[in-house]
């Protein structure tokens, strides 16, 4: 109890300094009269052959107008706000040549895909202003949808939450052979999920609260693409959405309104053996899933809307009928169990804390430390616990404030959670795990690449704070 009466001390005075006067009322502000989802545009390489492909990126700033007549400055990548889709293909080549034209120092970490340490874009990459930066690497791993964005240290959840974020496609045979939505925009839709608070004037605000400071930012406005609260026509037929949660902290549960069911095909890593039939989706920051939807028997003209919890922030229209309507397959592909043989190390982690006292065995982040080390092509399992406790503070409820944790350079299998056993849809690979307060999960993976990794909570200002 000493110890958080303190922490509050500290926080209200941050508080103060920081936040002047906010209060999130948007009610006079106008959603932009066409307000259909924005389907980020597939980046083109400048130069391809048969085994590689070579891009530019740019990290610029921009304006974007959330609300009509409302333009604010944020950040994407050669875009105002968000990027392309990076498009890739397993087996070859990419190159990617960033350049920061912001006016502070900024990184480029591809979230999910296998690479050397060096090439991973964590805060040891940091590209400063003007600079450029030159990723290669070689894609080998299974199908899959992974994203970038920015990895400074103390830098990431602002610049993320000023629009610095995409997807990452991967393409393999088997996503190529499958039969199940693939033509990008149609019917392989990406939704990338975030949110923000605005204040009076359209303008987005950060940490404006003591609670935004221990939970992590969560806005009361769902972005969707770069949108607030959009709306998509679709024709009648199977739909497959990428979902990313790319925001800051927020958690959401995902369900259809009328309780309309779906099937989840692929997390973090990449297929599922089978689909998953549910009714609803908890996805945590920095989780993918891949879903495939049935738009069949529904009245032309209805609408179905996409929930978190109770409340709507995709609005599906749907009219006409599109002729190429295929099943949901059976199986999808065939991922063994990791063998629990041969393991070279059982390591513990603990994830404790809120606000500026979030830590990992009770340590934080320090760039001259390194806190494990492993042996490359080795096996280990990790069980990550959470326990922040009882809060003992009337203001916040302690399911509110929760963890996830995130490995660099690998995707791991989940062995089990809190001793039980692990959700269907929790079964193919992950590289991010979300740990529900005194809980814990086991996790198996293998190291395949060399270097220095991170691994962290993703709630982005947990991360920022030594997480
Ligand atoms: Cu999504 Cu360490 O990152
Ligand atoms: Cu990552
Ligand atoms: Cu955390």
């Amino acid at each position: 109890m000493k110890k958080y009466i303190s922490i509050v001390i500290i926080l209200l005075s941050t508080a103060t300094i920081f936040f002047p006067c906010n209060k999130g009322s948007n009610s006079a502000l106008k959603n932009d009269t066409t307000n259909s989802l924005p389907i980020p545009p597939v980046l083109s390489p400048y130069k391809k052959n048969k085994n590689s492909s070579q891009y530019r990126i740019v990290v610029k700033s921009g304006l974007t107008e959330f609300f009509r007549d409302k333009p604010v400055l944020t950040y994407g990548y050669n875009s105002d706000v968000l990027g392309p889709v990076i498009r890739v293909r397993r087996g070859e080549v990419v190159k990617i040549q960033v350049k920061n034209s912001l006016r502070e120092y900024t990184t480029v970490h591809w979230h999910g895909l296998l690479v050397p340490g060096n090439m991973d874009g964590g805060p040891h990459q940091v590209i400063a202003p003007d600079g450029t930066w030159n990723a290669e690497f070689k894609i080998d791993q299974p199908a899959a949808t992974a994203w970038y964005h920015p990895h400074g240290l103390g830098t990431t959840a602002i610049q993320v939450y000023k629009g610095l974020a995409g997807m990452i496609i991967i393409d393999d045979d088997t996503s190529e052979n499958l039969q199940i939505p693939k033509d990008y925009g149609r019917d392989d839709i990406p939704l990338i999920i975030q949110d923000r608070r605005f204040d009076e004037s359209g303008y987005p605000v950060y940490l404006t609260s003591m609670r935004d400071i221990m939970e992590g930012m969560k806005g009361d406005v769902i972005l969707v693409n770069g949108k607030v609260e959009p709306t998509v026509s679709l024709k009648r037929g199977i739909y497959r959405f990428r979902i990313l949660n790319g925001s800051n902290a927020r958690k959401y549960t995902l369900r259809f309104s009328g309780d309309h069911d779906f099937y989840q095909i692929a997390s973090d890593g990449g297929f599922l053996n089978k689909p998953v039939k549910m009714k609803s989706l908890s996805i945590t920051p920095g989780e993918r899933a891949e879903i495939l939807v049935k738009f069949i028997n529904i009245q032309d003209g209805d609408y179905i809307y996409l929930n978190d919890g109770d409340r709507s922030f995709l609005k599906i229209i749907i009219r006409g009928d599109k002729n190429d309507i295929t099943g949901i397959p059976e199986k999808l592909v065939n991922i063994g169990r990791i063998p629990k043989t041969n393991i070279a190390s059982e390591r513990f982690f603990s994830l404790a804390g809120m606000g500026h006292h979030v830590s990992i065995n009770g340590k934080q982040m320090n760039m001259n430390r390194i806190d494990e080390t492993v042996r490359l092509n080795s096996k280990e399992i990790w069980e990550i616990r959470s326990s922040s406790g009882s809060m003992g503070m009337g203001m916040m409820n302690s399911q509110d404030v929760y963890h996830n944790f995130h490995i660099h350079g690998v995707q791991f299998q989940v062995l089990s959670r809190s001793n039980e056993p692990v959700p269907e849809n929790e079964r193919g690979w992950k590289d991010t795990i979300f740990i529900e307060n005194e809980s814990s999960a086991r996790i198996i993976m293998r190291f395949f690449h060399k270097g220095v990794f991170m691994y962290h909570c993703h709630i982005l200002e947990h991360e920022d704070n030594g997480m």
